[in-house]
């Protein structure tokens, strides 16, 4: 069973994915981290973000197994990352190692940008999370203010459209819902909603198979 969530940033979809994973004990794995981590290894190792050989060799030897958002949650790594996201190497050799990863037992959950449309197109349960940019960037707002930071809403909300221009506008795999995806959107629906809606829509496929 594979599960692909996909969606912009700070919809949900990583938090719905990892509640699935857990109530069904699959596998997760978050698909932005295998482009962080390429983005990371770039930069630690002062290597260019725009030559695409040098991102594709250093795609190929990102380890699953190691990824740790608390280390790759940095701004400058996200903006890194979805600059070197355009690059259809890039994407080629990390489509590649996730698609490795979705065929483990007894199932698994992935969530990015590309998951229903490019890597798992055959996954029987899809999901289009979403929701309006406003209410994207007032929870980012949020949780940097909750864990004791400062920060500028307006600045944050120009990030998350920026962040979407990229994501949706780029020509390899765009950000884009599924033809066979259900749509959640979290603009006005709590997590826990969401994930008792998707909960319904994963025991009926369960039951089918
Ligand atoms: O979700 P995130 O912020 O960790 O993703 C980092 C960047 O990687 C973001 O700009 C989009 C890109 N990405 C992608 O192109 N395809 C995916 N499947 C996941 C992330």
């Amino acid at each position: 069973m594979i599960i692909a969530i996909d969606g912009p940033a700070a919809a949900g979809k990583g938090t719905l994915a990892r509640r699935i994973a857990d109530a069904y004990g699959f596998h997760h794995l978050d698909t932005g981290l295998t482009y962080r981590a390429t983005a990371k290894a770039l930069l630690d190792a002062g290597l260019p973000l725009d030559d695409e050989t040098v991102a594709e060799a250093m795609a190929r030897k990102v380890d699953l197994a190691g990824l740790d958002r608390a280390i790759l949650s940095q701004h400058e790594i996200g903006e890194a990352a979805s600059k070197i996201a355009v690059m259809p190497a890039v994407r080629r050799a990390l489509v590649e190692a996730q698609r490795s990863f979705a065929g483990k037992e007894p199932g698994t959950v992935l969530d990015g940008r590309d998951i229903g449309t490019v890597v798992c197109p055959n996954a029987p349960v899809k999901f289009y999370v979403t929701a309006s940019a406003e209410v994207r960037a007032k929870r980012r707002y949020d949780e940097i203010v909750e864990a004791g930071g400062r920060a500028d809403y307006a600045a944050i909300f120009e990030d998350v459209k920026r962040r979407d221009e990229r994501d949706m506008g780029r020509t390899d795999s765009p950000l884009r819902p599924s033809e066979d995806a259900y749509l959640l959107d979290t603009s006005e629906m709590s997590i826990e909603a969401a994930f008792q809606t998707a909960k319904s829509i994963i025991d009926t496929a369960l039951s089918r198979n």
